[in-house]
């Protein structure tokens, strides 16, 4: 069974009185330690498809399977627990909370959820360490570089032990050796921990880092090869 599947999804927005087509019919799906890029022009719905998957946004036809469960019956309030508790989340724009240390930030996915403070702490320190931040933890975000930034949002989002990771153009706030550095961490997460990431880009040069390519043009799928090994 398929980690995430989506069957003929499509996704239309409504502008005034004019409909964009976002998504025009989507059957893809990903497995469980895949690290796979969503890759394609600026418009081109990459963002949309990993909302969809990420259980941010519902799709406006067509099905969306989490761990083989049919998404398309929860409410609004089911969908953000399914969310909370199975998908972690990475922004091109880091979003942390400035007024948070690393470590609080990495804690709050738990303490939300009701985990105890000291469960919590040891689960974001052990997450810090993985992402080369134990000697960071105490500083706030405006203390941080961008790419120590983002390892703070990798470690977050890491800190629920999601089903997947989602990443939204996770390097595009970052100058291109971090950008990588930043990809080659997910990779090594990816390969020692399984986790599964689906991220975006479109930036060429990360794409050699992959498994599973998948180009999008014009709310399509034009191609979802495996890349080779
Ligand atoms: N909330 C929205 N309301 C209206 N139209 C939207 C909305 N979000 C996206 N769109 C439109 O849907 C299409 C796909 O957008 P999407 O953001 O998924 O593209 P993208 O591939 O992520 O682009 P980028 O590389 O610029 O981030 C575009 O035509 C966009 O203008
Ligand atoms: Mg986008």
């Amino acid at each position: 069974m398929s980690l995430i599947q989506l069957l003929r999804v499509t996704k239309e927005y409504r502008l005034g009185r004019t409909t964009v087509h976002a998504l025009r019919g989507i059957d893809l799906s990903f497995e469980r330690g895949e690290f796979a890029a969503l890759w394609g022009p600026s418009g081109s719905g990459k963002s949309s498809l990993l909302n969809l998957v990420g259980l941010v946004d519902v799709p406006t036809s067509g099905r969306v399977i989490l761990d083989g469960r049919d998404t398309a019956g929860l409410d609004d309030g089911e969908r953000a627990g399914l969310r909370n508790r199975q998908i972690g989340i990475v922004f091109q724009s880091f979003n942390l909370i400035s007024v948070l240390t690393a470590l609080e930030n990495v804690m709050l996915p738990l303490t939300l959820a009701g985990t105890s403070s000291a469960t919590a702490r040891h689960a974001a320190l052990l997450r810090l360490g993985q992402v080369g931040l134990e000697g960071q933890a105490h500083q706030r975000p405006d203390q941080l570089s961008g790419g120590q930034r983002q390892r703070v949002a990798i470690a977050r989002a890491l800190v629920t032990d999601p089903l997947v990771v989602i990443a939204d153009e996770p390097t595009a706030n970052l100058d291109a050796a971090t950008g990588h550095q930043i990809i080659e961490l997910m990779r090594s997460l990816n390969r020692s921990q399984s986790v599964t990431f689906v991220f975006s880009t479109h930036d060429p040069r990360l794409l050699d880092a992959v498994d599973r390519l998948i180009r999008i043009s014009d709310g399509r799928i034009v191609d979802a090869k495996e890349a080779a090994a």
